[in-house]
């Protein structure tokens, strides 16, 4: 899959345009403290979301690749993220973004039930989401 995306889009996932595959792997096979979850199409995998478990809540990343990109399988992969925080006890997340990357900061807008986003700080930026309720019931009490 990650053969499949252009340099643009592994630049706004991993910050590198080249990014250590095995690294990856790691990062979004299901462990302690981490959860990964596909987007197939049929037996192809055309996007993957991963949740960190951190102390101060779970991190989430994603990555779409190009072809799928805009036809709403990340909108579908934030809601399956969300729930599975929600079930584990979180009602919010956290996310790390190139500053530039206007797709990710709208996906966030739209997906989640509200959005805070730092300044940017060496052209990063950090955002902490109120995650939407599943049943698309926003808890914002
Ligand atoms: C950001 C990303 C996950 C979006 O996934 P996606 O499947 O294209 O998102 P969706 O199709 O569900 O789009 C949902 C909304 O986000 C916004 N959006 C998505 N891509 C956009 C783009 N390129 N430009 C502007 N808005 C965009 C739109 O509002 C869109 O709704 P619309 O199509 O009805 O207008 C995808 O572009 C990606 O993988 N990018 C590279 C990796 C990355 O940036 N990850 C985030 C940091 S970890």
């Amino acid at each position: 899959m990650l053969g499949r995306c252009s340099a643009i889009t592994l630049l706004h996932r991993f910050g590198t345009a080249v990014p250590a595959l095995h690294q990856f792997a790691g990062s979004v096979v299901t462990r302690d403290g981490v959860i990964g979850l596909g987007a197939w199409l049929g037996a192809e995998l055309v996007g993957v979301g991963s949740i960190h478990f951190r102390e101060d809540g779970p991190e989430f990343a994603i990555l779409i690749e190009d072809a799928w990109q805009r036809r709403g399988v990340g909108t579908r992969l934030i809601g399956a993220m969300s729930d599975q925080a929600i079930a584990t006890g979180w009602h919010h997340a956290v996310v790390e973004l190139l500053d530039a990357n206007a797709a990710a900061r709208a996906l966030l807008l739209s997906s989640c039930a509200y959005v805070w986003l730092s300044l940017p700080d060496a052209g990063l930026v950090s955002g902490l989401l109120l995650l939407r309720q599943p049943g698309g019931q926003d808890d914002d009490s």
